[in-house]
């Protein structure tokens, strides 16, 4: 395979300076909590995004991307909300937002190649946005890559490059585990205060292994509905009169469902709750070694985020009831859902016949083949070379 470093030489006519790469993730649970002020569980996968960069003395971005098969040429002075439309949005957004927080940022030659899978919900933009925010640190000499806190602001960069140019209103989890993960550890992350701590996650040493579905179903973050579950939670948030909805305490649930205008805001409000009281369990479950809880903790979750949150499809509830029909412990949905990937916890010597199931079921409704791969605990976004 050609690497990144070698396409760059082709299609810009020298070496690069340097190559880094940053990997896509799944969340273990806790999803839709982030932009609640909540918590979340990542994890960073070994499939990677990897980016070979080298300085401009003009703000010339030229970009290339191995997936597109496409050279981007942006002039950063031109860089807003809604331009570049597309994957550019992506590594344009990143040097405008550093430079927007005063980094002295200049153009730049890059070359993208990436393993994550495009569109799977496994994070395949932030592994972007932090593949190229990684080069930009280490080429204008930020210093963003040296410390957890700097990392968070390198974080926070690229959310707004999500948020501001490419228009998704994600709520930041996926370029905090891009940046902040570690090998053999899922992060905790607290969306309230962006605190974080590792929690060791190592799943050979109990026999299992994690599967992950990517099922193929399209999949976007900026067509409305994500944004909507968004405004939906700030709505509800308004009118229970807290800044968000990580202030209500699972105790005061039901009070608080109680004082809610609607269903819709009572569904989506509930899952919030009980999901971040998830992760908690999630994590007193792990530190205890008690898997089997873990799995039922990750079926709970999904039942919340089909039934209250309304994010799942068909193809997501049909790979996690054939993984659960074969042996897993718990299976759920990760990401954003209205299609993207699902998640397994099994048994090493069930994941093939949870494969097979998983695969089974898709062809028995006629469905595209989904992709099925186990994944470790991986590393965040570095230098490679
Ligand atoms: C997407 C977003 C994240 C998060 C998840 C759902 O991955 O990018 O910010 O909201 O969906 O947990």
């Amino acid at each position: 395979m050609t690497t990144a470093a070698e396409t760059h030489r082709d299609v810009f006519g020298s070496a690069p300076a340097g190559v880094w790469s940053a990997p896509g993730r799944v969340n273990l649970i806790g999803e839709h909590t982030d932009y609640n002020g909540g918590l979340a569980l990542p994890i960073a996968l070994p499939q990677r995004t990897v980016a070979a960069a080298s300085t401009r003395d003009d703000d010339l971005l030229r970009v290339h991307s191995v997936a597109a098969g496409e050279t981007l040429e942006v002039d950063l002075g031109s860089v807003g909300a809604g331009s570049p439309e597309g994957w550019g949005a992506y590594v344009a957004g990143v040097l405008w937002a550093l430079r927007e927080d005063g980094f002295a940022v200049r153009g730049m030659d890059v070359t993208v190649t990436s393993e994550v899978p495009l569109g799977a919900g496994l994070s395949s933009s932030a592994a972007l946005e932090c593949a190229v925010g990684a080069a930009a640190s280490d080429l204008f000499d930020l210093g963003l890559l040296g410390s957890d806190d700097a990392r968070g602001r390198l974080a926070r960069a690229c959310v707004r490059a999500e948020n501001e140019v490419a228009g998704a209103a994600t709520g930041g989890m996926d370029q905090s585990a891009a940046l902040l993960c570690r090998t053999g550890s899922a992060l905790l992350l607290d969306c309230r205060d962006g605190s974080t701590e590792q929690v060791p996650f190592d799943l050979a040493a109990a026999g299992l292994v994690l599967l992950v579905t990517d099922t193929r179903a399209s999949h976007s973050l900026n067509d409305g509905q994500y944004e909507a579950r968004r405004r939906a939670c700030e709505a509800a948030a308004e009118e229970l009169g807290v800044g968000s909805l990580r202030e209500v305490a699972p105790d005061g649930l039901d009070a608080a469902l109680a004082r809610l205008s609607s269903d819709e805001l009572r569904r989506r409000t509930r899952h919030v709750v009980t999901e971040i009281a998830r992760v908690r369990s999630t994590v007193e479950a792990l530190r205890a070694g008690d898997l089997d809880e873990v799995g039922r903790l990750f079926t709970a979750s999904h039942a919340s985020l089909r039934d209250d949150y309304e994010v799942s499809c068909a193809e997501l509830d049909a790979a996690v009831e054939a993984a659960e029909g074969a042996g897993a412990l718990g299976a759920r949905m990760t990401g954003g859902g209205f299609g993207g990937s699902s998640i397994a916890l099994v048994p090493e010597g069930s994941a093939a016949d949870a494969e097979a199931a998983v695969r089974a079921a898709f062809g028995a409704r006629g469905w595209t083949e989904p992709a099925c791969f186990t994944v470790t605990a991986s590393g965040p976004a570095a230098r490679d070379t």
